[in-house]
């Protein structure tokens, strides 16, 4: 879709290779309702195929990276029709269907769903002061979009059982301690530079490698560790049947610098 399609989102390009999509419903501070996802998988399923795009950053405002799922829509949503038309299910295009690497760079409230989506990013960078949490506790209800699953993994049982049970936020500072974020930075315009200085790095390697170290990285989350460990292996001999290896070994007996042919 071209860029100008879209209602609840901005689509761009602002360094070579890197492709930005910023959520931009400010009046209810980027809360994920039904369109802005369908949108968002739009968008995040174009770059995915655009051949020039390496890596995508996914990002809100410096008021909110999002405010949860919209809270008013759901409100009167019964059980058979979430369970029917698989309400939130849509949600997992994001992990499932694209292969390059999303970077999401999260200022302020990252809370509900809004916190899930940046789990499921591949890393996450935010602001000290940004507000993750889970809630959904307050509103009677429960993680929807993977957090009790992911937010275990990456803090561990015990504070994941306080965050969710409770439903408090925890800082960006506290994200970075427990490993949920990989950086912190003072401003949101810090972030932005931070965040799409490292995409374009990314962006600037083989796509094959680029992808191929995404699937084996995720794998870790689903696979025990003797099983994810012969995965690696498999596509490691797997990338020995591509062009980029062999351009990127050669360059550096050569002292010279690759020119990725990604394939
Ligand atoms: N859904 C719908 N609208 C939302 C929203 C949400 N998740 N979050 C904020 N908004 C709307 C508010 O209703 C308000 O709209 P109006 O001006 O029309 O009243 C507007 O955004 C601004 O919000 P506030 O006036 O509340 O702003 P604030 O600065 O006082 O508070 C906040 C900010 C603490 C983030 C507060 O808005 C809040 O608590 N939001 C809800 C957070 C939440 O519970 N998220 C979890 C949702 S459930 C979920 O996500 C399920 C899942 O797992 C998938």
């Amino acid at each position: 879709a071209a860029p100008d399609a879209y209602k609840y989102i901005e689509v761009s390009e602002p360094r070579p290779g890197v492709g930005q999509v910023t959520l931009s419903r400010p009046k209810a501070l980027n809360a994920l309702s039904g369109p802005l996802i369908t949108e968002l998988n739009t968008a995040l399923a174009s770059l995915s195929a655009s051949p020039t795009i390496g890596a995508v950053v996914l990002t809100g405002s410096s008021k909110a990276f999002a405010a949860g799922a919209d809270i008013k829509e759901m409100a009167s949503l019964t059980f058979s029709e979430a369970y029917t038309t698989s309400f939130i299910e849509s949600w997992s295009n994001l992990t499932t269907t694209v292969k390059k690497p999303i970077l999401a760079a999260v200022s302020g409230y990252a809370l509900g769903g809004g916190c899930e989506l940046a789990l499921m990013c591949d890393l996450i960078y935010c602001t000290s002061d940004a507000k993750f949490g889970q809630p959904e506790i307050k509103l009677g209800t429960i993680p929807g979009a993977g957090g009790s699953q992911r937010l275990t993994r990456a803090v561990g049982k015990s504070k994941a059982m306080e965050l969710i049970l409770t439903g408090k936020f925890f800082s960006g500072e506290e994200a970075e301690k427990w490993g949920v974020a990989a950086r912190t930075f003072a401003t949101h315009e810090e972030l932005m530079a931070g965040v799409l200085e490292t995409a374009e790095t990314i962006a600037s390697y083989s796509k094959v490698a680029v992808m191929a170290a995404k699937e084996v990285v995720n794998k870790s989350q689903d696979l025990p560790l003797r099983d994810g460990v012969e995965y690696e292996r498999r596509v490691f001999h797997a990338l020995f049947g591509s062009q980029d290896q062999k351009i990127g070994m050669k360059a550096f007996a050569e002292k010279s610098k690759a020119e990725w042919s990604h394939k």
